[in-house]
């Protein structure tokens, strides 16, 4: 039998990296032998952290993980199929939180679908706890001083108190 590993990919902007997305990638690891969180480097879309800043809060999020040979920290720009087959995985992961993410999430697996038939998108439910986290309503609950312990992990919330420093009153 071929003893080959089943790599996952698990794209996003992580800006930033979300309690839900943690649970995604856990959920992820339990499936396949590799998971590739990968941040897609982006030009045309502005965002809160540098892209080497959220693989450095990805990074030290995971540093202790107990099933870190597992986990690989990567960024890539261009089409996600193309990376996909440079990378030998088999899969994509995404994250489906409510209906709100289906239509959406289903477009671009769609289209990867048509760019490629040989990486197979897979949607995982995020836990019930995670169900309204986004990046974007942490980052808009941290910009006005909101506490955001328990959403996010540790590194994130340190990196979000030098941007935001009303976060440093909690
Ligand atoms: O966290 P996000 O912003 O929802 O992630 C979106 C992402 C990175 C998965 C998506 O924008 C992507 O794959 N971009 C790479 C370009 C690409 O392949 N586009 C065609 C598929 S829609």
């Amino acid at each position: 039998m071929e003893n080959k590993e089943r790599i996952a990919i698990y794209p996003g902007s992580f800006d930033p990296l979300t309690n839900g997305h943690v649970d995604i990638i856990e959920r992820g690891l339990k499936i396949f032998d590799k998971v590739i969180i990968a941040v897609l480097y982006n030009p045309a879309k502005t965002a809160l952290f540098s892209v080497d800043e959220r693989l450095d809060m990805i990074r030290k999020s995971f540093s202790s993980h107990s099933n870190q040979s597992s986990i690989i920290i990567d960024s890539f720009g261009g089409l996600l199929v193309d990376y996909a087959r440079q990378k030998n995985a088999v899969a994509i992961i995404r994250g489906m939180r409510a209906i709100s993410d289906f239509e959406s999430e289903f477009q671009m697996a769609l289209m990867n679908r048509r760019l490629s038939r040989d990486v197979q998108t897979i949607f995982l439910m995020t836990g019930l706890r995670w169900i309204f986290i986004s990046s974007s309503i942490i980052k808009e609950v941290a910009r006005f001083g909101g506490d955001i312990s328990g959403m996010a992990p540790h590194p994130v919330k340190c990196k979000m108190k030098e941007k935001f420093p009303l976060l440093n009153e909690k």
